[in-house]
């Protein structure tokens, strides 16, 4: 990925932008009850991960983009202060909020914005959290966030990210993981072969899944001026990644 200025996107890119979160606010509106009763399934170890790490910071205030529903916004809510949980879909937020009334859960606060668009305080943040939902992004965009989300950040504040992290097969990781994923899918059948034609469409076309590996992750970080920063392969494709802003480790 070529590095660019993480405050100001092209015209371009900007347009690429745009679609991109039309195209996703689309997509994960129409989808919150499958989302909310079947797609967190399967995820249940980087959630664990995600929710592990964060809880682990004992944040004042964590910031979860892409909450989604609320796995890791609920999960977290009793170890922080103050959980913010962003999502470009409403729809999404709307549920997220049913499902913490019904928890008893008092202190998230719900935002509808494009991570792209997000906007928070300089040095408010104790830790920025996501988890699956970063892929989702424009190339350029993760890097911008990832920026961004250092400057939100107070000075020893912590960024942890959760996402499917594979590249596209240049490396033998990359490679270990297609090969697993294919084989488990082969031994389905003809629903197997499906499921392999339409995720290596995706994942060659990137029109709404851009993962990148998690070695592009850790460099997104460091050179945004996280340290520390580890990366953990967690199941199959999905990883951890973590880093902290210089200053001190309360
Ligand atoms: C795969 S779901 C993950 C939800 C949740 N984090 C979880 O772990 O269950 C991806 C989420 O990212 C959100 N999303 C996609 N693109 C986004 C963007 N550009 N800005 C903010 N949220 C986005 C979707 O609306 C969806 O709720």
């Amino acid at each position: 990925m070529a590095p660019s200025d993480p405050k100001t996107p092209a015209r371009s890119t900007l347009r690429g932008q745009e679609a991109n979160v039309r195209s996703q606010r689309r997509r994960w509106s129409a989808a919150v009850d499958r989302w909310d009763h079947h797609g967190v399934l399967g995820l249940e170890k980087i959630i664990s991960a995600v929710v592990e790490e964060t809880a682990a910071l004992r944040p004042g205030l964590a910031v979860d983009v892409g909450a989604g529903t609320g796995a890791i916004a609920i999960a977290i809510a009793s170890s922080c202060g103050r959980v913010v949980a962003v999502d470009v879909s409403q729809a999404m937020l709307d549920r997220l909020s049913e499902r913490a009334a019904a928890e008893g859960v008092t202190n998230i606060e719900t935002v509808a914005s494009p991570a792209e668009l997000l906007e928070l305080d300089a040095g408010s943040v104790d830790v920025v959290v996501s988890n699956y939902a970063l892929h989702h992004l424009l190339d350029a965009d993760k890097e911008r966030f990832v920026a961004q989300a250092a400057g939100w950040l107070r000075p020893g504040g912590w960024i942890v990210i959760g996402d499917m992290m594979l590249g596209r097969g240049g490396d033998g990781e990359d490679r270990a993981i297609i090969a697993s994923k294919v084989g488990v899918m082969l031994r389905r059948g003809p629903a197997g072969w499906w499921r392999i034609a339409k995720n290596a469409y995706r994942l060659l076309t990137r029109t709404a899944e851009r993962p990148i590996s998690m070695a592009a992750w850790a460099g997104l970080l460091e050179r945004a001026g996280f340290v520390e920063v580890t990366t953990r392969r967690v199941v199959n494709e999905a990883g951890l990644v973590k880093g902290r802003l210089p200053g001190p480790n309360r």
